[in-house]
């Protein structure tokens, strides 16, 4: 079965709440939390406040990405705000197995992300202790970017490697330009996890007629 959570980061933040309802009621299986400092990517976004006031309104499992830099220094914040399940980036983690470690000791799920330029070698060592890898198909920064086929191959190899490791049950999440063409991609490639922003948010059609449309691309998956 593939999960598919909502990134919020293409939502009306005039109306962040009810769109994160809007998504639950679509059926969407987690939200995802885009947190952005503007140093590791050139943009800003969220902070624990957010999560804060977007918990009692979902019962949905709350995951938050963090693009910034020394995500360390935020992890009690965000999970005492009420996220279940934190993702750091490998580039931004000098010491990244304690932090992955730090985050499980705070009785929540840990996720390793890599970059579309990072190879997978440079999470070799943590894939043992993460609960799932997110790969990167964009550059982190903003939604509505083009998905990268490139990174097909090295979702496709990662699925191997775990598999190999004994680890068939660590998913692996998607995260960028992800809609009903590239989502069966990815799913044909190991992924078992979608993040959408930009094709479940748009003008385009409502939020459950865009999670549906998804859901639908991955019939018998
Ligand atoms: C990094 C963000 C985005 C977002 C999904 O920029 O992590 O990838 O979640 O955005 P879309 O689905 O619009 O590519």
């Amino acid at each position: 079965m593939v999960m598919i959570e909502a990134s919020i980061l293409s939502a009306d933040f005039a109306r962040l709440g009810e769109q994160a309802c809007e998504a639950e009621a679509a059926g969407v299986d987690a939200i995802q939390v885009d947190v952005m400092d503007g140093c590791f990517v050139p943009n800003i976004t969220f902070g624990a406040g957010v999560v804060r006031a977007l918990r009692p309104l979902v019962h949905v499992p709350l995951e938050i990405h963090f693009m910034i830099v020394e995500p360390e220094r935020y992890l009690t914040e965000f999970a005492d705000a009420g996220a279940n399940r934190l993702i750091v980036h490998q580039e931004t983690c000098a010491h990244l197995y304690r932090i992955l470690q730090s985050i499980r000791e705070l009785g929540i799920e840990a996720g390793v992300t890599l970059n579309p330029g990072t190879p997978l070698s440079a999470i070799e060592e943590v894939l043992d202790i993460v609960d799932l890898v997110q790969v990167m198909t964009v550059n982190p920064g903003f939604g509505g970017q083009s998905f990268i086929h490139g990174q097909l191959d090295k979702v496709r190899r990662l699925r191997q490697r775990l598999d190999e490791l004994g680890q068939q049950n660590t998913p692996i999440a998607i995260d960028g330009g992800i809609n009903t063409t590239t989502a069966p991609l990815v799913v044909n490639a190991g992924a078992t996890i979608i993040i959408a922003g930009s094709s479940i948010y748009n003008d385009r059609a409502s939020v459950a007629e865009n999670v549906t449309a998804l859901r639908a691309s991955l019939t018998n998956r």
